[in-house]
């Protein structure tokens, strides 16, 4: 089936734990307090987002990502409501069918299957809606957690790009993984 998916009205998720809906304005705070704690700023290129304006600006800039047709973010609360962190999927190539992913997690909810479940929400809408024959993302060198949740989804480390990226002050190797639509069939969707 061809991809039909048109950036009309965005995919909402519910899973076990969680409500996965577009990143919105009132995400501000849950975004400033994610983005603006070290610990999760460790393996990652960006400076601190420690002002309202800063996540505002930051949650228009992802919406007019999804306005361009460039992109997909979502929010990631409990059914409560709380804030429990962030994901999403970039650089959607139609005619490679490939598209890539990322998440981030508030630290106080690090190691509880959340950033598991938020991705296995992705993939399942992904591989159907956009038709994907490939979902791909990378981490830095060392970022363990990361690493952890693409190997449990089913993907493979494919490869390592010496020293590619600038963090803190210092060249990093980002590792390459990969999952493909076949892969994804036997092991979740099938
Ligand atoms: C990476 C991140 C999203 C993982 O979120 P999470 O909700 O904790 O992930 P999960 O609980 O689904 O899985 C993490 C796994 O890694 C393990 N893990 C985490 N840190 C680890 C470490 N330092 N050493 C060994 N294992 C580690 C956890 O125990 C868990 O494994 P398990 O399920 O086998 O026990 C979170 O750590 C985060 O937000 N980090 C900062 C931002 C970031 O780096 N984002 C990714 C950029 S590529």
């Amino acid at each position: 089936m061809p991809a039909t998916f048109d950036f009309g009205e965005f995919p909402i998720f519910t899973t076990a734990r969680l409500t996965m809906h577009q990143v919105a304005p009132d995400d501000a705070d849950g975004m400033m307090r994610l983005f603006s704690d070290a610990r999760v700023l460790t393996y990652l290129n960006m400076e601190p987002m420690d002002t309202p304006e800063k996540a505002s600006g930051f949650i228009n800039w992802l919406r007019g990502a999804y306005e361009r047709q460039e992109g997909l973010d979502w929010t990631i609360r409990t059914h409560a409501g709380e804030f429990v962190g962030m994901c999403g999927m970039y650089q959607w190539n139609k005619s490679d069918r490939r598209i890539d992913l990322g998440y981030h997690i508030l630290p106080e909810r690090w190691g509880q299957g959340y950033a598991t479940e938020a991705t296995h929400a992705m993939l399942g809408w992904a591989f159907e809606a956009l038709d994907l024959h490939r979902v791909q993302a990378d981490c830095t060198d060392g970022n363990i957690g990361s690493e952890r949740v693409l190997l449990k989804c089913g993907f493979t480390l494919e490869g390592i790009w010496r020293e590619s990226c600038w963090e803190h002050g210092r060249f990093v190797n980002i590792r390459q993984f990969g999952l493909l639509r076949r892969e994804y069939l036997k092991n979740d969707g099938g």
